[in-house]
């Protein structure tokens, strides 16, 4: 809590450990209300000869303190909020804590806690100090040891990272156990777990032959929804020796999900511990969109063993070492498993919708953060997605084989270590004898760079001249960024023509597996391109080359040439966006100008053609025939009009649905299937092809029929839905009948029950925010547990732009309210709650005072916690 101001931490600050911990010991009794910790570690001094021994800690009852055997009276050391201190300490010595905590009544969900009656842990990244006192930093590695004593009755399952290496049995009803991890591991690594768990096995065979044991611990009723998982992990592991040449290093690898947890997942060594949202899974109970969410989560979290924990951060500005990495890796599984462009469009989108804004706002960072005030709040989509792309730059420049030398040198220097973006960056120059030094220019300037290119033909020479330029918002001199555009030259009729660079641009240009590439080093550069009997077309990023904005000005008719003709799928699926956009824009603009809207001839023709190409993906079909999503149409505005652009965007669908009501009805019935649900991407594309053309139709004549039969069906979670999406803007009887049924049925089981709380906290129906309002009061509303927050008020400001932005500012209200509420219980919970107000500046009058007035509203709360303060500080800057 924040009497004085808290304290900024920078990244220039860093200091290497004055103490090493050879080993540490802990114990565990546990109770709910009072778990005793015993902590005894080894140390030794390795600088700073006076230095006094600091450790953290928050939240502890310190019960005693023994140096080397002997009980300290409490004059011989000092304890602060944060802190223990022994300003004396020998140069090797031995140190045993006890303190005494209350996971019952944790509610941050930091530290020890319990879920559902079961205890379990969160330590990155700051959590470990809330369970003993510690060196609680990643560059301090050492080899744990965690002895747990329980009582049996309600904690069967005993659980921590390592090997199982004793069990026994205690007075009382009580039980222990002894795990030993092998691997020397920075404390936000550690896990315990205990409880009446049940566990579903198998085994992988390493392509070492050993035997790995797998298991994922659930609550007994959820023991039919593993599957999914268990298989999406061996995939994982098969895929990553294959890949990577990556391999995995205990015989154990465990699994346990809970319901209530902060973020995603967590890779804790040999114990995952993982929101339950991406582990079970059935086909009656979760979309495709959850099934790929699980694959690539359990991949994320698995991948982490080897890019996280055997090469750790050395602090946390380093995070998006392991992060960007390892989402790198994430991604190129899911790309290896499913379908590549599909994946690539989707991470585009991803990285647009929620990184461009966060990139363009106060909160805006590297994706090395110089400081931050609360680390939690810097687990971002710059520092996740973001730093996944500047990633696959290398990956770009160095190829497939170059990429992968990279890798093994860096674990052949690295591993065991707590190491620097700097080093990740030079084994990748120093295994393809390249120079990358430039590349440390991604890592330290904030903001989405914007790429011009202007585009000059000289008939009488052939020579076709592109002069590129590259700048970031608001900064006027800025290091120049090493930007690779993957690109082509097409003809009129779609066809490739050759790409001969100039004299000049020999050195610049490249022959890559993905393409030819152009290497872009400057603020300004010109490339010459000779030998070109016309003028060509520019196909440009293709494959989104590099994480920029890029400013072509390209004709309506040569989008239409390229969205139905390019060799990239990405090419060509921006193109079609981009018709889109632009029809949306302009009728922004007619809008502001009190004339009437128009569908725009280009676009109508390019939609049509991609509906009707024979022999394209369905999924790329479906992609391609959808909205660029409101977040992205807003960052196009230096100052957003809401009612304009809500406008604009319902015409468009509308528009849409009554232009193509055959058409979509047509596609629509031609991907309808009986079969059995299979997670499997042919059967996905065409769901989701399906899918999007029903959400259109419910904007056309018959908005019902369609989705109330397929809700009816219920062939599986993701056509049911879907059918409760495209009913849910509407206001009609039938809305409310699926939602009550939908209710009925899946009342108990609470992932489900998450949908049913976004689908209304989203609804563009006038009364959401009274709906919103009802969805609190709710008996199954719960504010200690995280996703069900974020399924009613996270979706409500992220995702409900018309109730959220409703001009009245009750949306503003609403939400401040709850940020405050929720900030008593888990600030980091509310902390990314109050991130839907930080973009205010850009919106227009009336709704900017609001949006101001509600975060100053929290401001003023004299005990908000760091983490909403930072987000609301900065914001009002
Ligand atoms: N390290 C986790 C991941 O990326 C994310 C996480 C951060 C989880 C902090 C919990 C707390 O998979
Ligand atoms: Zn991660």
């Amino acid at each position: 809590m924040t009497q004085n101001l808290p304290k900024t931490h920078y990244l220039t600050d860093y200091q290497p450990p004055a103490f090493e911990v050879e080993s540490l010991f802990l114990t565990f009794e546990l109770l709910p209300n009072g778990t005793r910790v015993t902590n005894r570690m080894q140390v030794h001094r390795v600088k700073d000869l006076s230095a006094p021994l600091v450790l953290d800690g928050e939240g502890l009852e310190l019960i005693q303190v023994d140096l080397d055997g002997v009980a300290l009276m409490p004059t011989q050391y000092d304890v602060t909020d944060t802190q223990l201190i022994l300003p004396d300490v020998p140069e090797r010595f031995e140190l045993e804590i006890v303190t005494e905590i209350d996971p019952e009544n944790n509610t941050r969900l930091e530290g020890l806690y319990r879920t559902s009656g079961n205890y379990c842990t969160q330590c990155e990244a700051e959590g470990f100090r809330r369970i003993t006192y510690y060196f609680d930093r990643p560059d301090v590695l050492t080899y744990f040891t965690t002895k747990i004593i329980a009582d049996k009755q309600d904690n069967k399952v005993l659980l921590s990272n390592g090997n199982l290496v004793e069990v026994g049995d205690l007075p009382n009803d009580r039980h222990y156990a002894i795990w030993k991890d092998p691997y020397k591991k920075p404390c936000y690594l550690f896990a315990l777990v205990a409880g009446n768990l049940e566990e579903v096995e198998d085994t992988f065979i390493t392509r070492d032959q050993r035997q790995i044991d797998l298991r994922i611990y659930v609550e007994p009723k959820n023991l039919d929804k593993c599957e999914h998982a268990m298989e999406s992990l061996k995939r994982s592991m098969k895929w990553d020796e294959e890949r990577f040449g990556l391999v995995y290093d205990l015989d154990i690898y465990m699994i346990v999900a809970v319901d209530d947890f902060n973020m995603g997942a967590m890779e804790n060594k040999g114990l995952n511990v993982f929101n339950s949202k991406y582990v079970l899974a059935k086909p009656e109970t979760a979309t495709d969109a959850d099934y790929e969410g699980i694959e690539s989560v359990i991949g994320h979290e698995y991948f982490h063993n080897w890019t996280g924990n055997r090469v750790t951060c050395r602090d946390w500005f380093q995070l998006t070492l392991k992060e960007g990495l390892t989402v790198f890796r994430d991604q190129e599984f899911t790309s290896d498993m499913l379908s590549p462009a599909v994946k690539r469009i989707e991470d585009v989108k991803r990285l647009r919708n929620n990184q461009f804004p966060e990139d363009a706002g106060p909160m805006s960072h590297p994706i090395q953060p110089q400081s931050y005030i609360e680390m939690n709040n810097f687990y971002t989509m710059t520092v996740y997605e973001k730093g996944a792309e500047v990633v696959r730059l290398y990956h770009t420049l160095l190829g497939e084989a170059g990429f992968q030398k990279g890798m093994q040198l860096y674990f052949d220097r690295f591993d065991g270590q707590a190491v620097t973006v700097e080093d990740f960056r030079n084994a990748m120059a120093d295994a393809n004898e390249i120079d990358l030094a430039q590349m440390h220019n991604w890592y330290t300037q904030a903001g989405t760079p914007t790429l011009k290119v202007e585009k000059h033909f000289d008939a009488a020479t052939g020579t076709l001249t592109l002069h590129c330029e590259q700048s970031l918002k608001g900064q006027s001199a800025h290091a120049p960024l090493l930007i690779p555009v993957l690109f082509g030259f097409l003809n009129d009729d779609g066809r490739a023509l050759p790409v001969r660079p100039g004299e000049n641009s020999r050195n610049k240009v490249f022959e890559t597996e993905k393409g030819h590439l152009l290497k872009l080093t400057t603020l300004s550069e010109t490339f010459e391109f000779t030998g070109l009997s016309q003028e060509p077309h520019l196909s440009l990023l293709r494959h989104f080359s590099a994480p920029v904005n890029l400013e072509y000005a390209a004709s309506d008719e040569e989008l239409m040439m390229l969205a139905s003709h390019d060799a990239d799928s990405f090419v060509r699926w921006e193109s079609i966006q981009t018709l889109a956009l632009k029809n949306i824009e302009d009728n922004v603009a007619r809008f502001q100008a009190g004339n009437g809207m128009v569908f725009s001839e280009h676009y109508q023709q390019a939609f049509q053609a991609v509906l009707e190409a024979k022999g394209l993906d369905p999924a790329l079909k479906a992609l391609a025939i959808g909205l660029p999503d409101l977040p992205y149409v807003f960052e196009q505005f230096e100052t957003i009009d809401v009612d304009a652009v809500l406008q604009a965007v319902e015409y468009q669908k509308a528009q849409i649905a009554q232009t193509f009501s055959g058409a979509l009805d047509k596609a629509y019935l031609a991907h309808c299937s009986k079969k059995a649900y299979c997670y499997d991407k042919h059967d996905m594309a065409a769901r989701m092809l399906k899918n999007q053309c029903l959400a259109y139709l419910a904007y056309g004549a018959e908005p019902v029929v369609r989705a109330v039969a397929q809700y009816e069906q219920q062939q599986n979670m993701t056509d049911v839905l879907a059918a409760l999406n495209a009913l849910n803007h509407l206001a009609v009887s039938e809305r409310e009948a699926c939602l009550s049924d939908f209710y009925e049925r899946w009342q108990q089981d609470t992932l489900v029950m998450d949908k049913w709380f976004s689908l209304q906290a989203r609804s563009e129906s006038e009364q959401a925010l009274q709906d919103v309002r009802g969805l609190l009061e709710h008996p199954d509303f719960n504010y200690r547990n995280p996703n069900r927050v974020r399924s009613v008020l996270g979706v409500f400001g992220r995702l409900n732009m018309k109730a959220f932005h409703d001009a009245s500012g009750e949306g503003y209200a609403l939400l401040a309210e709850e940020v405050l509420k929720m900030d008593k219980i888990n600030p980091q919970v509310a902390a990314r709650l109050v991130t839907a107000f930080t973009s205010w500046k850009r919106f227009k009058g009336h709704r900017q005072d609001k949006m101001q007035s509600a975060l100053q509203h929290i401001a003023a709360d004299k005990a908000l916690s760091k983490d909403v303060y930072e987000i609301v500080s900065k914001s009002l800057e």
